[in-house]
């Protein structure tokens, strides 16, 4: 197990380019079954949760070529359906497996999906949507097995716009009899990515972004070359630790409509921030203040994958910011980490209200979950001293080289073996 030793206090400074978005290329990695031709995706992130899904890959029988920072994923010899708890267990996208495989064999066994511990996560969305296409569920022992003759398209109604669901019943529609409608879909930037991609292999999906999404079935597809946006979250986590500890940073690779909502936050936090394509500059002098409100929202809403990193920039600001989580029950098992470095939070339920301290102190913490990791980083980067940040598997699951890239900007952090 590693750990992060950092000595706090740093201005950050310089640029950093972020890696393909983790949540793009993990259902883009789903989809490559739908096709037995090869499917290359550029720019793959090295990080935990792509090789767990490139393990799910192989184990269903395709052949995986990487090559610098892509993959090539041949599925053609791809035979077995069952995917088996020890992959599913550490990766909650596991289940997008199940719209893929369901397309590609018209069965599929799985057990629950595993993840972040930060709130219930049912599937109950997308086992109700691959229903109204026709297929049999059955729930045994901890596994999942459908069955589906064929698949048929279908109206859908989602009761919340989830993400995965979303994901998931494009993947089972996309060979469906006739056209799918998905109602209250989620508008998030990597459901419209994922849109792009199945497109380009010959599919026929339109809407995506809109909350309306339709598929019309087709017969074949085919396979495709394809580079995934930038990861929107990765670009949001390092703005904001410069936010924080003061500085200037420049972000390339994340297009500002898709971080818009937390650049109005950093903005009425008192942050300079000019945009151009997909570059981001945020100036900052570290004495920022707060703003009154922040509630987590599903797109085009303040992201709750920032929401962990965005209450360690809240610690220090001038002045008590409510934060309102409506996306996950138990969001905030990193807060008490934060108060072992002199943070200030009350939490009740999915509230928490942060009163800013003068400074924080430097402290070992560990890391809970991926996010909270990432923000206990960020508040070790403020803290005066030392600190230490343990089990970094967390971190792992969705940053890549993230000591590597703090420290080309100024931060003091390295990782060592424990
Ligand atoms: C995706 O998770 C992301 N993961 C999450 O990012 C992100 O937090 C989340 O969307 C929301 O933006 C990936 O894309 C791989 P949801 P997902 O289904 O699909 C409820 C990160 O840190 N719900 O939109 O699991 C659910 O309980 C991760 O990168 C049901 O009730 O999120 C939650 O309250 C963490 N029934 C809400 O919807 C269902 O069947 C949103 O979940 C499905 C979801």
């Amino acid at each position: 197990m590693d750990k992060y030793i950092v000595n706090g206090g740093e201005k950050l400074s310089g640029k950093v380019r972020v890696h393909s978005a983790k949540n793009t290329v993990l259902p883009l990695l789903a989809a490559s079954v739908l096709t037995d031709e090869p499917v290359t995706i550029r720019q793959i992130p090295p990080i935990n949760d792509v090789e767990n899904m490139l393990r799910i890959l192989a184990e269903l029988g395709c052949v995986i070529t990487r090559q610098r920072d892509s993959a090539v994923i041949d599925s053609s010899n791809a035979a077995s359906h069952e995917i088996p708890a020890r992959l599913t267990k550490e990766l909650r996208s596991s289940v997008f497996m199940l719209g893929s495989v369901l397309t590609r064999f018209h069965r599929a066994k799985i057990s629950y999906p595993g993840g972040c511990d930060i709130g219930l996560r049912p599937i109950d969305l997308h086992l109700s949507g691959l229903q109204r296409l026709g297929v049999e569920i059955v729930e045994k022992d901890g596994y999942i097995e459908c069955e589906a003759g064929k698949l048929k398209g279908a109206d859908i109604l989602l009761d919340f716009p989830s993400v995965g669901a979303t994901e998931n019943i494009m993947l089972a529609a996309i060979k469906a009899e006739g056209m799918t409608v998905i109602r209250n879909a989620a508008k998030e930037p990597e459901i419209v990515d994922l849109q792009r991609f199945l497109n380009a292999m010959g599919a026929k999906v339109r809407g995506a972004g809109g909350g309306t999404i339709a598929v019309e079935g087709v017969k074949r597809l085919h396979g495709v070359d394809y580079t995934p946006i930038g990861d929107r979250i990765e670009a949001g986590t390092y703005l904001i630790a410069t936010a924080s500890c003061g500085g200037e940073i420049e972000v390339e690779g994340v297009f500002t409509e898709n971080i818009a909502a937390l650049l109005h936050k950093l903005r009425e936090n008192g942050c300079k921030i000019h945009t151009k394509n997909d570059r981001i500059v945020l100036w900052s002098d570290g004495r920022l203040k707060s703003v009154n409100l922040v509630e987590t929202m599903p797109f085009p809403g303040f992201p709750t994958d920032m929401q962990s990193q965005y209450v360690a920039l809240c610690c220090t600001a001038k002045g008590s910011t409510l934060v309102v989580e409506n996306l996950f029950e138990t969001r905030y098992r990193y807060v008490a980490e934060l108060k072992r470095m002199g943070a200030d939070i009350t939490v009740r339920g999915r509230s928490a209200l942060v009163r800013g301290v003068e400074k924080l102190h430097g402290a070992s913490v560990t890391a809970s979950d991926l996010r909270g990791g990432a923000a206990l980083v960020i508040a070790t980067l403020k803290a005066e001293g030392q600190s230490s940040v343990m089990d970094l598997s967390y971190i792992d699951r969705g940053y890549a080289d993230f000591e590597g890239k703090l420290r080309a900007i100024g931060a003091k952090i390295k990782r060592v073996r424990v």
